[in-house]
């Protein structure tokens, strides 16, 4: 798997007639293939600029995003933005949702079937295929999009608080869903969530960003095993920690 390397990255946008914000300053990361990270920060200041950056969907004002070694250009179709808010086509039911991306990409009938299969599967939803998006719950659309955006198979999912319209206890099993997939398909995964429960549970890594201009403040490496207990002592200082940071950055 390969190493995605975020080299030196600013952001200005520039709003008529003459508003200029930073949203990123020199922003470096090296994210090892396989690796879960997790990104938190304030509101605004700048995580969803960074995944728009990565995946492509938006330009950076200067520096680079490299697949080890390659230039940006090679890292078309790398990605899979999990939104925030749902995102499925509301006129297909479930099952055309996660398969529809799979005709796109010109994956052969027999393939896509088994793809789909196996993926509605893991994230619990076999017997839903028919349902469309507004027979069901926010939890089980936010399984959908994991599935879709799996069973696609980009070297990289890029997630941006995927879970944050979610109760607790909806939450707490999504979480589970996506290690035991992470686990068993080895992607790398870039988390953004202000969940600093849900980043200290979920990832190997944890990147603490500050706000205006958006930077690195710190990052911290996260050697709990798996699965972690959110009442261990470690965890509890962990939370503690990351929560002075964001205060005080
Ligand atoms: N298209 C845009 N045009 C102008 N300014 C923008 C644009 N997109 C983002 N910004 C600004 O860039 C900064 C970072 O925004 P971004 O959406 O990346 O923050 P965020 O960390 O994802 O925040 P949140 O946690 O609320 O989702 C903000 O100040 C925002 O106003
Ligand atoms: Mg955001």
């Amino acid at each position: 798997m390969r190493d995605l390397i975020i080299d030196s990255i600013d952001k200005v946008f520039f709003t008529p007639p003459d508003r200029e914000v930073t949203a990123l300053e020199n922003v470096s990361l090296r994210v090892a293939g396989g690796e879960f990270v997790s990104l938190i920060g304030s509101t605004g200041c700048g995580k969803t600029t960074l995944l728009r950056i990565i995946a492509g969907l938006e330009s950076p004002s200067s520096g680079r995003i490299l697949l080890d070694g390659y230039q940006a250009g090679d890292m078309n179709g790398a990605c899979t933005l999990v939104f925030q808010q749902y995102s499925l086509f509301p006129w297909l039911n479930v099952w055309r949702n996660v398969v529809f991306p799979l005709e796109m990409k010109g994956i052969p009938k027999a393939e896509r079937t088994a793809l789909a299969k196996e993926y509605i599967e893991l994230v619990g939803l076999s017997g839903f295929e028919s349902a469309k998006p507004y027979e069901l719950s926010g939890g089980m659309q936010q399984r959908v999009a994991i599935a879709r955006a799996l069973a696609y198979d980009p070297e990289i999912l890029l997630m941006d608080e995927p879970f944050g319209a979610l109760d607790e206890r909806t939450r707490h099993r999504l979480q589970g869903i996506l290690l035991k997939i992470w686990q068993k398909k080895r992607k790398t995964i870039i988390f953004v969530t202000h969940n600093i429960d849900e980043a200290i549970y979920l990832a190997d890594r944890i990147i603490v960003m500050s706000t205006e201009p958006g930077r690195v403040a710190e990052e911290l490496r996260i050697t709990l095993p798996r699965p972690r207990n959110r009442l261990a002592e470690e965890f509890t200082e962990i939370h503690l920690k990351i929560r002075n940071i964001l205060e005080s950055s």
